[in-house]
């Protein structure tokens, strides 16, 4: 039997009632490959990663090592801007993302997997109010009334801090902030009461102290509804203090996961670390802050062995010749390091 068939539609519809029983939306060995200059080449590169209700985990590393591609991938959006599969899996409960029918597809969408963008005036479409666009969400998900749509629509904004909910509904995206935006879309996303929201960036694009309020409010959302959540982020400090896993991200390949209290206690890559060094939080006031030298490679232009050894302080000339297998550490922790070992 293929496995397309193993996921009737009743399991979808089961599963939306116990959706707080859900079990593990898990990425194995994923490769997605894109096209530059009319040639395939992997972007992304045998990427494992788990997520379960109740954690965060957070998926980390600098602009254009593949993090969003991974993200989009487990959706399946990026399909129509010629990403493509070339191995590997993401089963949710396990049930493989790829074997399902478009039909299926569009009720995990939402319904058990939501996205939260980084910019949130793209994601919402400004020709209409908020209210008719939480409303369809809630409409393509749960089997409700316009009026009924209407009343969830307002609890919603209510749950993500915005009291005026009823005025809001009324309000097209352009007359609101970029933090109130960012609350709608996050409202959008709790709409049809899903397992596992993947944020991508959510702050990034928002004032230093609107960042806060919007942290908190979605490790809020996360704890009482025991979510599963990918924050997807290029800052070291924001996983910190959110998330409860981590996976370092280089060059389309995991380079170092582990709880974040380890890896925080241990960091292991030498990628890790600098990425560590660069948080504002552990820089000299008044002094710049630390980059790391040189830059991520883009696909197509990975080095041999260890993408990271150009920019490496403690390559040695193994580095570009060998794949570093990945090393076990400790627990959960686990480090893609030939010279892991080796004092630093
Ligand atoms: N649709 C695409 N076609 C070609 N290249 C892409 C596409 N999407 C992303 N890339 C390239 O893949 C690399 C990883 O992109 P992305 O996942 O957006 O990185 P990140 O989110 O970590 O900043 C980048 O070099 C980017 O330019
Ligand atoms: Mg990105």
């Amino acid at each position: 039997m293929e496995s397309a068939e193993l996921i009737s539609d009743s399991f979808v519809e089961s599963s939306l009632q116990l959706r707080h029983n859900a079990a593990m939306l898990e990425i194995s060995d994923l490769s997605l490959s894109v096209s530059i200059q009319g040639e395939r080449v992997d972007a992304v590169s045998a990427v494992s990663l788990r997520l379960e209700p109740g954690r965060v985990l957070g998926l980390v590393g600098e602009s254009g090592c593949g993090k969003s591609l991974t993200a989009q991938a487990i959706l399946r959006l990026g399909e129509h801007q010629g990403v493509e599969k070339s191995s590997g899996d993401i089963s949710l409960d396990g049930n493989s993302l790829f074997d399902m029918s478009d039909e299926q597809l569009r009720r995990v969408r939402g319904g058990h997997i939501a996205m939260i963008f980084q910019e949130p005036m793209t994601a919402l479409n400004p020709v209409f109010t908020i209210g008719s666009q939480i409303t369809e969400v809630i409409r393509l998900h749960l089997d409700m009334s316009a009026q009924q749509a209407n009343q969830r629509a307002i609890d919603l904004l209510l749950d993500v801090g915005m009291q005026d909910a009823e005025q809001i509904l009324k309000q097209y995206p352009d007359s609101l902030s970029g933090g109130m935006r960012q609350r709608v879309l996050i409202a959008m996303a709790m709409a049809a009461d899903p397992d596992y929201i993947i944020a991508d960036e959510p702050t990034t694009a928002l004032d230093v102290s609107v960042q806060k309020r919007i942290v908190a409010l979605l490790l809020d959302l996360q704890k009482k509804r025991n979510l599963g959540l990918l924050l997807v982020t290029h800052d070291f400090g924001l996983v910190a203090e959110m998330c409860d896993d981590v996976a370092v991200m280089y060059a389309g390949e995991i380079v170092e996961s582990g709880t974040v209290a380890e890896i925080f206690d241990h960091p292991a890559h030498p990628y890790t670390r600098a990425l560590m060094g660069c948080r504002p939080e552990v820089s000299t006031p008044g002094e710049a802050l630390p980059v790391i030298a040189g830059q991520v490679p883009p696909p197509g232009r990975w080095p041999a062995g260890c993408h990271f050894a150009k920019r490496c302080p403690l390559s040695e000339d193994d580095c570009s010749q060998a794949v570093a297998a990945d090393v076990w550490v400790k627990g959960e922790h686990i480090v893609r390091c030939l010279h892991v070992g080796d004092p630093s």
